[in-house]
């Protein structure tokens, strides 16, 4: 009968999940009844499995926005306990999103740098309260130790959150250094991932550019000097140079005058 393999192999096609509108060319006139029936039943089917399929997706969309939101709420929670860090997450993740889009990343991998770049300090609410407090928390070896902990924590709490994908490693590895001077496993340059590698330009550009009650921020000018300064040693020099094109054309984005 003709069209008939035509139809078989179409139908062949569907069920391995290939969709096309070559379904409707088997309704035409110069068919058979039975297969122009048939090729209408299968379209009608086809398309109604497409909806249900872009349905599935936009809900699988809301879910992952919903436990992202969720998440990021209890970064929040982190800077109720810091107020001179809140907002810091969101930034990151801005500043981040703004290099990975530069430098061409597919729109996934800039999703996953911006989530991993809100996300990053979230292993801090393990730290104890004198590490918020004290300002010399740099000086005692405890709460360095402490501090050297936060991204190991931050993966530990998120890594249930199997949508997050690579943005898990990202936060795990936002402290490591190009010369391998970085924490938590002092990785080097080419053994530290990417995405985190963008997150650690992004997070050091917005420490110094934070006001803090005991701490003016630094002008934009002078903390594109520092990352110049840092680059190739505690940050990727290609990603320095990119950064402070993108400030320099841009702008930094955020009223940085401080509270
Ligand atoms: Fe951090």
């Amino acid at each position: 009968m003709k069209g008939k393999n035509r139809l078989l192999a179409i139908i062949k096609n569907i069920a391995q999940g290939e969709y096309s509108g070559e379904i409707m060319e088997l309704t035409r006139d110069e068919f058979p009844d039975e297969i122009r029936d048939l090729a209408e039943a299968v379209g009608l089917m086809m398309v109604k499995i497409e909806a249900r399929e872009f349905y599935l997706e936009q809900l699988n969309e809301r879910l992952r926005e919903n436990v992202l939101k969720t998440v990021t709420a209890t970064a929040n929670a982190l800077g109720a306990r810091d107020v001179y860090t809140e907002g810091h997450g969101t930034r990151v993740g801005a500043y981040a999103e703004r290099l990975a889009k530069r430098l061409g990343l597919d729109e996934d991998e800039v999703r996953t740098i911006r989530i991993a770049g809100i996300l990053h300090d979230i292993g801090k609410i393990g730290c104890s309260d004198r590490v918020f407090t004290d300002e010399n928390a740099a000086l005692s070896e405890d709460l360095l130790r402490e501090i050297r902990q936060h991204p190991i924590s931050g993966f530990d709490i998120l890594k249930e959150l199997d949508f997050l994908g690579s943005a898990l490693e990202y936060v795990s590895a936002h402290h490591e250094r190009p010369d391998g001077s970085g924490y938590p496993y002092g990785l080097k340059a080419d053994q530290i991932p990417f995405g985190a590698s963008i997150i650690s330009v992004a997070d050091c550009f917005d420490a110094m550019t934070t006001t803090r009650p005991y701490r003016q921020g630094k002008t934009v000018d002078q903390a594109l000097a520092i990352l110049r300064k840092i680059a190739g040693t505690q940050l990727d020099q290609a990603l320095v140079e990119a950064f402070i094109q993108e400030i320099s054309e841009n702008g930094p984005e955020f009223d940085l005058t401080g509270p």
